[in-house]
């Protein structure tokens, strides 16, 4: 069974403060850093660039993801990988030959993630599976935080077995409006990472939040 994860979307930070941001995410066990980049043409919201990554890589030892909303994912993803993200992921929509994306992605030594919109069905990924480490399945439409959570169980569970079926060692990851209740039927459909933006960001101790969504987690999956 993978380790249950927690990637907090970094949307909700002070922007000002973002470095000790990050520290104090880390500090109150989050696993991984989730970069929300996104260009104001493939979402409708401008945020982060590769150099706001890059001055932020010192205050944490914990891995750096980068969620690429952009309509030039190749072009982007060697700067976010430069920038010190150890996994760059790619939606589907935006690449025209997804293979040879997350291969690239692969090959400039980070790990691979695919990202599916909400809309998207689970099959897009079939034949991409052996160069990808990570999917990403969109359970808001993307552009924002704070969203309305889009239940999409059965497409977890599709992914999953499309995972498992091939034996392939990927983490099946959500993102959007994951709260302490939204995770459980993610976790039991098959998810074992989970992006978590405004919902952690509400806790006072975020390290009891951190707790109580993965306590929530490994209670709720099999
Ligand atoms: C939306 C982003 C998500 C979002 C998560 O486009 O990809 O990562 O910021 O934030 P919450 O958890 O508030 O939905
Ligand atoms: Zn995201």
């Amino acid at each position: 069974m993978r380790p249950i994860e927690i990637s907090p979307s970094v949307l909700p930070a002070d922007f000002a403060r973002l470095g000790d941001e990050i520290a104090a995410l880390e500090a109150a066990g989050c696993d991984r850093i989730h970069w929300d980049v996104m260009d104001g043409v493939f979402v409708p919201n401008l945020t982060i660039g590769p150099d706001v990554v890059k001055s932020c890589r010192p205050f944490a030892d914990i891995a750096f993801e980068a969620h690429l909303m952009v309509v030039n994912a190749d072009e982007m993803a060697p700067l976010y990988v430069d920038a010190g993200c150890e996994v760059v992921m790619v939606h589907a929509e935006a690449c025209t030959h997804l293979h040879r994306s997350l291969d690239n992605i692969q090959k400039l030594g980070a790990k691979s993630g695919v990202v599916l919109n909400p809309h998207t069905p689970a099959d897009t990924i079939q034949h991409v599976l052996d160069v990808t480490d990570h999917v990403l399945i969109m359970t808001v439409n993307p552009g924002f935080g704070g969203q309305t959570y889009i239940p999409l169980v059965s497409k977890i569970e599709t992914v999953k077995q499309m995972v498992d079926t091939g034996g392939h060692d990927i983490d099946i990851e959500v993102d959007g409006g994951i709260n302490a209740e939204t995770i459980k039927e993610c976790a039991v459909a098959g998810a074992n990472v989970f992006v978590s933006g405004s919902a952690l960001f509400c806790y006072d101790d975020r390290a009891a939040g951190v707790a109580e969504l993965k306590g929530n987690a490994e209670t709720a999956r099999p």
